[in-house]
């Protein structure tokens, strides 16, 4: 028989095995495909397009709409909470019956292998300790600062200055989101590897695309689509291999060099959990977690403070003027960079504010999901049965008005300060932008020192404006909210 013949029938036998799977498994995961129901035909259809650019815009009105604010994707097998007494029952109260789950650490498991982020049980309990205890030491802390600082200093700042600052469009035009993602990358690579990867040869390609493929897995229609192409190592998935398998080869040489010269008294990530754990393919997921988790998240953070400073130029001025009174004017554009100290930062606290406030807004991490292990009730006497997705939908939460009230969708840092001007936090089952209980971020109090130290630096240097006025937020399907096309701006230098 020729080689092409084999080849088909081993194509026909596969597929059929792979369909007949999928019945099964769509019918012990209770997914239900066909469903008649009008929401699950507006998401099959994607007729919600007709009224809305955004999937989490339609989430939100029809979470906001549901008298109990929950709403099942039939489709999906998925019930969606915004309710802060579901969200809290899940995360917090009944936390053991809602892990992370099968699903997840599928679609991730080539990329992240037992790293935190998609491992439960004792692999999780193991990581989080040991993070734990490193995130909360004095000098990984300050070694962060001093990374970030540094970044700021020789990346951020000198890539904007290069923008030529006559407003003509196109060539004054840049993008924001881009330069933000390329600076969180180096900084979340030094922190946790301890290297600067544009030294690397296309590490920082090799890990873009093994992120975007590996999310894009929860987006194919099936995921028997990705499965018969992992099973034939072709498209996206030959390709996703070939990424993994080089940030496997980077990670392995960082790892070889690191054990010859030495990790006690090196500060990054790396370093830190080389003296708990042995064996190097645990400790590459381990730190590739990190990566991930990092990386974007700060970065769709900076992108939307900035998209809503020039939306609100009086919340910009108040920064600068709260920044002057803390830490002294900025003299000039052509002095060095005048970078806050802790205890300045400590009295920002209309910045903290609205850093808060953009990420209610816009969440970097729109929904986030858990599998049920058990049937539960939720506190709204929603009925789950096991192997129910449950996601919460920060997004959708931060423009709840019987959370928020009245004026949910506007700007309004002022909202998160008491009488006296200071801070003041609710609940984070009202506001799980960080998730919230138990598996809390773990990368909270860092990501906010980035993205207050970023916000300052540029907010008191350059003036950032919208290319086009008339721009509005189009997101693209994926793990951390993005732009489809980025953030266009013009950036000018604040001549004091
Ligand atoms: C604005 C920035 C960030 C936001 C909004 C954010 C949000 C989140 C959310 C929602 C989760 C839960 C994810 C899930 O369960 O699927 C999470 C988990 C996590 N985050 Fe962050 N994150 C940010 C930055 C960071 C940074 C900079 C780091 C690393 C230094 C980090 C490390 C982690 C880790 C390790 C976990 C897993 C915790 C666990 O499962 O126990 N995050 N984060």
């Amino acid at each position: 028989m020729e080689f092409s013949s084999l080849y088909y029938i081993f194509f026909l036998f596969s597929s059929f095995s792979l369909f007949s799977y999928y019945l099964l498994t769509n019918k012990f995961m209770n997914l239900n495909p066909w469903c008649k129901c009008e929401i699950c035909q507006s998401f099959i259809t994607s007729s919600w397009r007709e009224k809305f650019t955004n999937l989490p815009d339609w989430y939100a009105h029809l979470l906001q709409n549901s008298p109990t604010n929950t709403i099942h994707i039939h489709t999906l097998n998925n019930t969606v909470i915004a309710h802060p007494k579901n969200v809290e029952h899940i995360l917090r109260t009944n936390f053991d019956n809602y892990p992370k789950g099968k699903p997840m650490s599928t679609i991730l498991g080539d990329l992240l292998g037992r790293g935190i982020f998609i491992v439960d049980g004792d692999h999780w309990r193991f990581q989080r300790k040991l993070a734990s205890l490193e995130l909360g030491s004095v000098s990984v802390r300050a070694y962060a600062h001093e990374v970030l600082n540094k970044e700021i200093e020789a990346k951020l700042v000198p890539a904007l200055l290069k923008v030529p600052s006559s407003p003509q469009p196109p060539s004054s035009v840049i993008d924001l989101q881009v330069e933000f993602r390329k600076f969180s990358f180096v900084n979340i690579c030094k922190f946790s590897f301890g290297v600067d990867p544009t030294g690397l040869d296309g590490l920082a390609e090799a890990f873009d695309v093994a992120s975007k493929l590996s999310s894009e897995r929860a987006l194919s229609p099936s995921w028997i689509t990705w499965r018969a192409k992992r099973l034939f190592n072709v498209g996206s998935e030959k390709r996703l291999k070939g990424a993994i398998s080089k940030v496997n080869a980077l990670a392995e040489n960082i790892m070889q060099e690191r054990r010859k010269i030495g990790f006690t008294t090196k500060m990054d990530l790396l370093s830190r959990f080389m003296g708990s754990v042995s064996d190097d393919k645990y400790l590459r997921d381990i730190v590739v977690s990190f990566l991930l988790a990092g990386r974007d998240t700060v970065a769709s953070g900076l992108t939307m403070f900035f998209y809503l400073m020039a939306r609100n130029p009086i919340a910009e001025a108040r920064i600068i003027e709260e920044s002057n009174r803390a830490m002294g004017p900025q003299h000039s554009s052509n002095s060095s960079i005048n970078f806050p100290t802790l205890e300045e930062l400590r009295k920002m606290h209309y910045l903290q504010a609205a850093i808060y406030e953009t990420l209610r807004l816009y969440p970097p991490v729109q929904i986030d999901s858990k599998f049920a292990i058990n049937d539960d009730v939720l506190p709204d006497g929603t009925f789950v049965k096991k192997g129910t997705r449950v996601s919460y939908h920060p997004y959708s939460m931060g423009r709840m008005e019987s959370i928020w009230g009245p004026d949910c969708l506007e700007f309004k840092p002022e909202r998160w300060l008491n009488d006296d001007g200071v801070f003041s936090p609710v609940s984070p089952y009202k506001y799980p932008v960080f998730q919230a209980g138990v598996r809390v971020c773990l990368g909270k109090d860092m990501s906010m020192l980035s993205m207050k130290v970023v916000a300052l630096i540029l907010v008191r240097r350059f003036h950032i404006r919208l290319a086009d006025l008339n721009w509005t937020p189009h997101f693209v399907p994926g793990l951390t909210a993005t732009l489809k096309d980025g953030l266009p701006v013009v950036v000018t230098e604040r001549l004091v």
